[in-house]
């Protein structure tokens, strides 16, 4: 029988199914490479994202704290030492808000500082965390006179800064201790109590309201039921 034109010899087939092998095997070499380039690259513009939104809260941070600088919109301006405008990682993943400076943060200018703060630090670190890895503040940023309560004018003044404060840092929960924190950032007058215990939420940030370090020295069985709150802030910050 006559062969035809397009039939090859067995060598001939030999050489072409090498042929089209070979030109797969480039194929698939090439795909795979350029994937993991792409990966690469993603990872890359999240770093450089990540970057960027760190520097971004540090700097939304220090405007704040500019534009409050030498702050006279009430009259706790007359009488405080110094303004207590926060402290801590303007990245962090949690933000503790307590109530007002006491003496000695009036005199450093520092949040919790006192015996009050040096309970606080232990419950950051019983939580495994360190103190400076965390952000504090207060509702109020200048010291009461004799430590009194704050009255609803002092907050309604100064709450726009501790608003753009938690908006720059975003973390991913606050927690409110004692009364004034939480009442404060929930807008209620349901008394610690029964706001403790539970996740609430501030402007879509998850809050814990917790009690007052102030109020665990004076009561020392009411740790437990912070320890129980701190517990349940750990388990939604795990990665
Ligand atoms: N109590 C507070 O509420 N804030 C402080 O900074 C210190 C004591």
């Amino acid at each position: 029988m006559e062969e035809s034109f397009y039939q090859s010899t067995p060598e001939q087939l030999q050489k072409e199914l090498l042929f089209v092998v070979q030109g797969l095997k480039g194929q698939i070499l090439n795909q795979s490479s350029l994937a993991v380039g792409l990966e690469w690259k993603k990872s890359l513009s999240a770093e450089n994202e990540i970057k960027v939104i760190k520097a971004n809260n540090e700097e939304q941070l220090k405007k704040v704290c500019q534009e409050m600088a030498n702050c006279q919109l009430c009259q706790l301006a007359k009488t405080r030492h110094n303004l207590v405008f926060g402290d801590g990682n303007p990245n962090a993943q949690i933000v503790f808000v307590g109530e007002a400076p006491g003496a000695d943060e009036d005199e450093q200018g520092l949040p919790f500082v006192g015996r009050a703060g040096q309970l606080l630090t232990k419950i950051i670190e019983a939580m495994g965390i360190k103190r400076k890895e965390v952000y504090i503040c207060n509702i109020l940023k200048c010291r009461p006179p004799g430590n009194r309560n704050p009255l609803p004018g002092e907050i309604s003044l100064c709450e726009q800064f501790l608003k753009k404060q938690l908006q720059a840092i975003s973390p991913k929960v606050i927690c409110a201790l004692g009364t004034f924190a939480a009442q404060t950032l929930l807008k209620t007058n349901v008394p610690i109590t029964l706001l403790r215990g539970r996740f609430h939420s501030y402007e879509g940030i998850k809050l814990m309201p917790t009690y007052h370090p102030a109020y665990l020295l004076r009561n020392p069985s009411a740790k437990k039921p912070v320890w129980e709150d701190v517990q349940m802030i750990m388990k939604e910050i795990q990665p």
